[in-house]
């Protein structure tokens, strides 16, 4: 979300420059933007998913729209003995089976041979084990020594590498960098899980802060790369429409969904040990909330935002098991048990869906109910926002047939269609006066050619340009954490039971009830269906 500029380099755009993604301003071409500075980018975790399946398809993106400096160099680290012929060759097989796959969220067509031959002449790949001072001594010596060269550590790998990889690249004096920030910078991406709850994310704030400065430390959440996430902010204050009406006053309450329809695909192991709770709710979802809670910022300048969505994680009430509802697929339409799957426990009681009442108890919000829930093997794929507002006084309508008056509904589609929608009452045509419920729909594929980025690209240029708006600060982190430690460590018998659900359904019953009890409902996954229980 810069505004920044970066000075130093020189465009290179490989052919077929796509159109730029980037959410600045009016639909844009790649040549408007700048590459960002040259640096060397070091992944650890090089032969994992994420790298796989996110990282390098973000980075052939930005290559194909120019914004990648010729003196970019991306260094692989991994423990097992690869090489970079045959880390390259992964990579390019991966990318041309994602871009082949229509549901993948890598927009590319045909890969361009030109754009990766550009990516893969700057991969190199350094075997090495996470935890071993040697590998941290090679590393030195590929950089060139101490602090020479712009350097992005990415962390992609398991949260208990986090420390240890920190540690050791401060303790090699590889963080080292201008106390007055004029030389040389030097960053760390750190991925989520951040911390597992309010004492672990305090341990790792402590731990990382004490080899690096906060403005070196991105902490990554990967929703916030998403344009129709940031296109929240567009909407709510490039209109005038909208702010007037965005409080309590007329607002009844929001409801936030992540439901997928996928199971753990074969993340048992780490899912286990995470949960549908930790995985979403305090990250992922919260930031969703705070984007639609936040009060308008002066700038898009990174505090300014930052202070802005600490104010509403700070207004949240902290959670109360009563607050929640944990569920666990079963064996339904959509496929076998949660506890059947690779790497899980026949008698686990991980929750693989998460919903949750949430008030932000400050003058916009205070008795506006957030609704969040998200689950894995649910009936439909949804990211969005519902924001409902108040009923209308029914007096005028009293003595004609209509009986009832439905709420307008602003919708936020997120993923997988991109756009808006608002649920609005009109006349039906006819002599008589009659409502009917309509919908207004805006899609973003409709107007724009561009193609929504897969949401690293943004958050990988925007590290490479130093601008921090769309990366959690500590603070933040911790209060995220704070206000659900309470659903997380209950006191004796308060702990949340873990309800089942169908495999395709819409969820467990008891997240039905959790609406009911306020008098409320959540919107179907399935519209026009009868909701799968
Ligand atoms: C990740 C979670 O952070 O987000 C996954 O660990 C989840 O469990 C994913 O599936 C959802 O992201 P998206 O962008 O596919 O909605």
């Amino acid at each position: 979300m810069s505004t920044t500029q970066p000075t130093s380099a020189s465009p290179n755009p490989p052919a077929n420059a796509r159109l730029a993604s980037h959410p600045h301003g009016a639909p844009s071409s790649a040549a408007g933007k700048h590459p960002a500075p040259p640096c060397t980018l070091v992944i650890f975790g090089a032969g994992g998913d994420l790298t796989k399946r996110l990282l390098m398809p973000a980075l052939y993106n930005l290559a194909v729209d120019g914004l990648l400096d010729d003196g970019m160099k991306i260094i692989g680290v991994n423990h097992g003995e690869h090489e970079t012929g045959q880390w390259r060759e992964g990579l390019h097989d991966a990318l041309q089976k994602f871009a082949a796959d229509k549901a993948s969220t890598f927009h590319a067509g045909k890969l361009d041979d030109h754009a990766w031959n550009w990516v893969a002449q700057r991969l190199h790949y350094m075997a090495g084990e996470f935890e071993d001072d040697d590998t941290y001594q090679r590393l030195a010596q590929q950089l060139g020594g101490d602090a020479q060269g712009n350097v992005v550590f990415y962390l992609a790998v398991g949260a208990r590498f986090f420390k240890p990889i920190v540690e050791r690249l401060g303790k090699a004096g590889l963080l080292k960098q201008d106390a007055n920030g004029g030389g040389p910078f030097r960053r760390v991406v750190i991925e989520k899980p951040f911390g597992a709850d309010l004492a672990s994310a305090r341990d790792l704030n402590q731990h990382i802060l004490s080899f690096a400065d906060e403005s070196q430390i991105y902490r990554i959440d990967h929703f916030l790369g998403k344009d129709t996430v940031q296109s929240i902010l567009a909407i709510r204050f490039a209109n005038a429409m909208f702010e007037p009406i965005w409080r309590r006053e007329y607002i009844d309450s929001v409801q936030i969904t992540a439901s997928e329809v996928i199971g753990v695909e074969g993340r048992g192991r780490f899912y286990e040990q995470t949960g549908a709770f930790r995985d979403m709710v305090p990250n992922h979802l919260f930031q969703l909330l705070c984007m639609v809670a936040m009060e308008p910022p002066n700038s898009f300048d990174a505090e300014a935002v930052r202070n802005k969505k600490a104010e509403v994680f700070d207004a949240i009430k902290p959670l109360t098991p009563g607050d929640v509802v944990f569920g666990q697929y079963g064996t339904g339409p959509a496929g076998v048990a949660y506890r059947d799957e690779p790497d899980v426990a026949k008698d686990s009681q991980t929750p693989t869906y998460a919903a949750a009442r949430v008030h932000v108890d400050n003058w916009r919000w205070a008795g506006v109910p957030f609704y969040l829930r998200t689950g894995k093997r649910l009936a439909a794929r949804h990211t969005e926002i519902s924001v409902q507002l108040r009923r209308v006084p029914f007096r005028l309508f009293r003595d004609t047939p209509v009986d009832a008056l439905t709420p307008n509904v602003l919708t936020l589609r997120i993923d997988p269609t991109h756009g808006t929608s608002f649920d609005f009452n009109v006349k039906t045509p006819g002599p008589v006066m009659q409502i009917g419920a309509v919908q207004s729909s805006f899609d973003y594929d409709d107007f724009f050619t561009e193609q929504a980025n897969i949401g690293y690209e943004t958050l990988l240029y925007d590290c490479m340009l130093g601008d921090q708006t769309l990366f959690q600060r500590a603070d933040s982190i911790e209060t995220a954490w704070a206000a659900v430690d309470g659903v997380l460590h209950p006191g004796d018998g308060a702990a949340v039971r873990v309800q089942a659900y169908a495999a395709g359904s819409e969820g467990p019953a008891e997240a039905e009830a959790l609406l009911a009890q306020d008098g409320r409902a959540w919107r179907a996954l399935t519209p026009g269906e009868p909701k799968k229980s």
